[in-house]
């Protein structure tokens, strides 16, 4: 069920059925450099993640991590854009991740300003947050276009590995 569209996209929410796509992606190199190895390795790891995480959020929430259907390819998943409440942090934190070869093509940016549009105008929030790893450029330049800025250093899962703290009043 689509809740936004972009120009090239549309924003819907994640099923069960998104299972085979999700252990693609959360086993990409650079989900695993950037993100890490959430050790889902078979389609029913991916379902049992899917139900403890995404379809779980959407439930306490009302909001979560959407899948980004590209028009132009006959509305195949090419990645993810949403919002997660970490108990770890105080705001709401948008994240996203796409398959490698629909990397750096703008659909970060495009799919990300329709969610930040939803968080202020849908859900309410009145600040955004994202968490990313001091290596992961495109990440960082991704957030500084949003309107992120750069606010502490934090280690919100105290794994001693400092992350960056990026955040925008909406
Ligand atoms: C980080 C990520 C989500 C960015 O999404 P994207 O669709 O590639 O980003 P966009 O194409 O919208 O680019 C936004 C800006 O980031 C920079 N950028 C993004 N990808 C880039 C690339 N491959 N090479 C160079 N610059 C890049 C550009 O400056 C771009 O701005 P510009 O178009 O004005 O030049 C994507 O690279 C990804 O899925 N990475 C793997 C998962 C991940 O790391 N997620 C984030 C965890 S915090």
């Amino acid at each position: 069920m689509p809740i936004a569209e972009t120009e090239r996209l549309i924003i819907a929410k994640v099923t069960l059925d998104d299972a085979a796509f999700f252990l693609e992606l959360m086993n990409t190199p650079h989900w695993l450099k950037y993100i890490g190895d959430r050790n889902v390795k078979t389609l029913e790891a991916a379902r049992e993640h899917l139900k403890k995480g995404i379809l779980k959020s959407y439930k306490t929430d009302g909001f979560g991590f959407y899948k980004l259907l590209l028009k132009s390819e006959n509305n195949k998943v090419i990645g993810i854009s949403g919002l997660v409440k970490r108990q770890q942090l105080d705001h709401v934190d948008i994240g996203f991740g796409f398959l490698p070869e629909y990397e750096g093509y703008g659909f970060g940016y495009e799919s990300s300003v329709a969610v930040m549009s939803l968080a202020k105008d849908t859900f309410k929030l009145d600040k955004i947050v994202a968490i990313t790893d001091p290596i992961n450029k495109n990440s960082i330049k991704l957030l500084e276009k949003l309107g992120l800025k750069l606010e502490k250093k934090v280690d919100p899962f105290d794994t001693g590995k400092e992350l960056l703290l990026f955040a925008k009043d909406l």
